[in-house]
């Protein structure tokens, strides 16, 4: 199995350039399916996630072709009849396939789906996902593993308030109604940018949808979709990521590629930290950063605080004058990370739904195992603070959502390699 090993204190300095977003990618993929036209999807990240879901549209028999090294798909279903089912095989390493199942479900009036497998961060079920799609008119049980839904005479717009903020469970509603007949007003919506990046997409290709406020949205369902090219935004939590590292050990970092006016929050607490950040709108320069504060922060659905940003920016905390404090809001098992880092040297408590960081403390390197995809790039990120040689095991993890991550760094003149 295949092993980072990181050589820590190395002054990151460089450029980096951020990759397109695997949480926008993911939902434009499976909105994909509504269309018979030609897609051509840019900016893609190369990362296991997407090209797990680019296995299952070819599942499900769509015509769709990824250009690894243009990071192009392209995808052209005229004539095409598509299978309606998604496999167990397919869902137990990416959850985020039970996408599928709204716009199966509208464009085909019947899906198979498998609930998705389980995961390292919390129970993640799919009970809004099923609640909006039986608002708009499915029937829906659950038998042997699979979601069967069907709809005898298609989904019909209805307003819909979702009984607690779901990113998933709003890009499956958005999805499906925008093939249904009518108009529909989804309300107590997840406003991810990646939300916003769909919605793109999904009026590119002919869909009237408007956003009223932050929380609803307005859609007019269309069955005539037109031919559509798409950029796909970029990852907000790639480069959350890279300005920690640059936090962390940098000299003079630049992340670029980006929007910074979508990383708001995340500027706002760092910048709290008394990390020297240079903010101009594409780009941020990450300056040597010595006398970092401790601060007190709480994860919560976009504009808050990414819980995806929550295991790295944890690292960060290690090395304040003081003690911090993390109160994860969205999954109930996301401190998985926090035995590791305290083996690393870090000193975090877990109390609850809260974790407690004392710092500052110098970590040093060890051998560990990454968890989940953002727990493993926080050992990363820790092992290039840590004194000594950090090995980190089970990077599968990394793969899923993190395009070239050692290549970026290496180029940083992090010294950071791959061992089978
Ligand atoms: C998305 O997951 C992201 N995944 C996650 O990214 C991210 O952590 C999460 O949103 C929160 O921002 C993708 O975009 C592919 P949710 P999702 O539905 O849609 C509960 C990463 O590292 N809930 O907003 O699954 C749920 O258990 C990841 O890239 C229900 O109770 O998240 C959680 O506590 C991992 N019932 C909360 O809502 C439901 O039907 C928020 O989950 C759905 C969700």
């Amino acid at each position: 199995m295949e092993k980072l090993i990181v050589k820590g204190k190395k002054k990151l300095s460089g450029v980096i350039r951020i990759s397109g977003s695997k949480n926008a990618t993911l939902p434009i993929l499976a909105a994909s399916i509504l269309n018979k036209n030609k897609i051509e999807i840019n900016r893609v990240p190369v990362v296991k996630d997407v090209i797990t879901m680019v296995e299952l549209l070819k599942h499900i028999g769509s015509n769709i072709k990824f250009d690894l090294k243009k990071k192009k798909i392209f995808i052209h279903n005229e004539n095409r009849k598509l299978k309606t089912t998604a496999p167990y095989k397919l869902l137990k390493t990416m959850r985020a396939g039970v996408i599928v199942l709204g716009p199966l479900l509208s464009r085909f009036k019947k899906a198979k789906v498998s609930l998705p497998g389980g995961c390292a961060i919390g129970s993640r079920p799919v009970d809004i996902h099923l609640f909006v799609l039986k608002k708009l008119g499915a029937k829906i049980k659950i038998k042997n593993g699979y979601i069967f839904a069907e709809t005898k005479k298609g989904l019909v717009g209805k307003r819909i308030r979702l009984p607690s903020i779901s990113v998933g469970a709003t890009e499956n509603a958005l999805i499906a109604a925008s093939y249904a007949r009518g108009t529909t007003y989804l309300s107590n919506c997840a406003c991810e940018p990646e939300i916003q990046d769909l919605t793109n997409f999904l009026k590119k290709m002919g869909v009237k949808i408007k956003w009223i406020g932050n929380r609803k949205i307005k859609i007019l369902g269309s069955q005539n979709l037109k031919p559509t090219i798409h950029k796909v935004m970029f990852d907000r939590i790639e480069s959350g990521t890279f300005i920690i590292a640059g936090a962390l050990t940098g000299k003079r970092l630049k992340v670029l590629g980006i929007e910074t006016k979508i990383l708001k929050k995340e500027i706002s607490i760092l910048k709290k930290m008394g990390v020297k950040l240079k903010v101009n709108k594409n780009d941020i320069i990450v300056l040597s950063s010595k006398n970092i504060k401790p601060v007190s922060i709480n994860t919560q659905p976009y504009p808050g605080f990414p819980t995806d940003l929550q295991a790295q920016i944890m690292v960060l905390m290690t090395r304040a004058n003081g003690i911090s404090k993390i109160k994860e809001n969205i999954f109930e098992k996301r401190f998985m990370h926090v035995p590791e880092l305290n083996r690393m040297g870090a000193k975090i408590k877990i109390l609850g739904d809260s974790s407690f960081i004392y710092g500052p403390q110098q970590l040093n390197g060890a051998e560990v195992m990454a968890t989940d995809l953002r727990a493993s790039v926080s050992l990363v990120l820790a092992g290039l603070a840590a004194e000594d040689r950090t090995i980190i095991n089970r990077v599968y993890h990394l793969d899923r959502g993190y395009e070239k991550l050692e290549t970026k760094l290496r180029k940083c003149r992090a010294n950071i390699f791959r061992k089978n």
